[in-house]
């Protein structure tokens, strides 16, 4: 039984560089008129509002998305670090001026076209009801209440050719360590070409070795790992940092993550706070 709710952690230091990271993807992708294959394998409830109970109860919006100061992040910012940062306000802002953050399937619904197609699976049922309600009339999105790893096999490749797939599990279970490092892997086997984001958390270190080596024993080229924390880490008290592992990402991303992240960790975390953009494996 799942317990896991997003909208008690919605708009926190994790989903900054998650949804950071996602809208430059997509934005990215948008330059080419051929359409796009999205998948969403653990889409959450889609929107969140920042002054709900949940939000306060754990304070992390206001550690997170609320403590940023957009206009000065963009004007300390280099010309690459500025054009992503503008992109993520962009999407963002509307729903930040009405106390509300969308989750990674709004991010995407807002940012892609008339002729792309969105896949989203959901397994927690009021999340999913609420995720329906979201964004029912939507003819280009196809909604499943499924485990999102076990339905890669059926998607991927799709006949749209181009994909962006983000795995964003909770790691509420230690399987979603390996179910998730599996399923980067079953992507590049079906689909080399595929741009994969796949997010983890920073609770134990060694967990995140190991998922580092997992990957690079695959095979797969291009590969990169982001991260962004707000402590050092502390072996098991709790997440201090946060990270995606990319594969095939945009070739602007490197420079404007490493334009952006130091600014973004200095109102955050001006103490003990970190970041980084490592190319794993070349291309
Ligand atoms: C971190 S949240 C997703 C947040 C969302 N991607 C975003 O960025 O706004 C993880 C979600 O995955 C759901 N979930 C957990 N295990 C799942 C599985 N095997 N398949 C699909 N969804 C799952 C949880 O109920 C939770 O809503």
């Amino acid at each position: 039984m799942l317990s896991y709710r997003h909208a008690f952690h919605a708009g926190n230091f994790a989903d900054v560089l998650k949804h950071l990271v996602l809208a430059n993807t997509l934005h990215y992708a948008m330059r080419k008129a051929a359409p796009l294959f999205y998948l969403d394998t653990h889409a959450g409830a889609g929107l969140y509002k920042l002054g709900s109970d949940a939000a306060h109860k754990t304070g992390e919006a206001s550690a997170g998305i609320k403590k940023l100061n957009f206009p000065a992040l963009l004007a300390k910012a280099g010309p690459e670090g500025k054009a992503a940062l503008q992109t993520y306000f962009d999407v963002i802002n509307p729903l930040l001026q009405q106390g509300q953050y969308p989750g990674s399937p709004l991010i995407a619904t807002n940012m892609l076209r008339r002729n792309d197609h969105l896949h989203l699976c959901e397994l927690h049922s009021t999340d999913y009801r609420l995720l329906l309600d979201l964004c029912e009339h939507d003819k280009r999105i196809h909604y499943e209440q499924e485990d999102g790893y076990s339905r890669i096999a059926a998607l991927i490749p799709p006949v749209q050719k181009r994909a962006i797939i983000l795995i964003d599990p909770s790691y509420e279970l230690k399987e979603d360590y390996a179910r998730s490092v599996k399923a980067v892997a079953a992507i590049y086997e079906r689909m080399p070409t595929a741009q994969v984001l796949l997010w983890y958390p920073v609770v134990l270190r060694a967990n995140i070795d190991w998922m580092i080596s997992s990957l690079m024993k695959t095979g797969m080229r291009d590969l990169w790992q982001v991260e962004l924390g707000i402590e050092a880490d502390n072996e098991g008290f709790g997440m201090t940092a946060s990270g995606l592992f990319l594969l095939n990402p945009p070739y602007t991303l490197a420079t404007q993550l490493r334009e952006s992240l130091p600014l973004i960790v200095e109102q955050l975390a001006p103490t003990g706070g970190n970041w980084c953009v490592k190319n794993l494996v070349p291309e």
